[in-house]
């Protein structure tokens, strides 16, 4: 499981972090937490290699393209059947849905607090 912006919040997941605001600084990234310093936009991983992408607190806001960038990069790292989870600072689930669709994710629906999304 990659998470997008991670600070280590879920337990065995890769962190994605290009460390531009770390909210966690001190205790970020601690002894276990896995790190893969980049940008979430780039990841240095093959097509098809994850089966989980998960974004909590995307900051999110700052353009229309950054946003779709974002997605477009899970949906180039996700295998089929792959599931992305993300929401956003600014906008929460909602904002991230029609990124979501427009990436080519299918069963595109709000589940709990995030945008969920599959690789078809
Ligand atoms: C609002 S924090 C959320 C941290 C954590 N996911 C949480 O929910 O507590 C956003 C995180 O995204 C990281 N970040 C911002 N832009 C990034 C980028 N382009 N690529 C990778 N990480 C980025 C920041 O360094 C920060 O750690």
């Amino acid at each position: 499981m990659l998470n997008f912006g991670g600070e280590g919040e879920i337990a065995d997941a890769i962190n994605v972090n290009n460390f531009t605001q770390v909210l966690r600084s001190g205790t970020f990234p601690k002894p276990g937490d896995t790190v893969l310093r980049a940008d979430f936009r780039q990841v240095p991983l093959p097509d098809a290699s994850v089966d989980v992408i998960v974004g909590n607190r995307l900051p999110w806001s700052a353009t229309d393209e950054w946003a779709g960038a974002i997605c477009r990069e899970a949906f180039r790292l996700l295998k089929a059947g792959g599931v992305v989870r993300l929401f956003a600072s600014t906008g929460g689930a909602t904002s991230c849905l029609d990124w979501l669709r427009q990436a080519g994710f299918v069963e595109v629906e709000t589940r709990e607090r995030y945008a969920q999304g599959v690789k078809p």
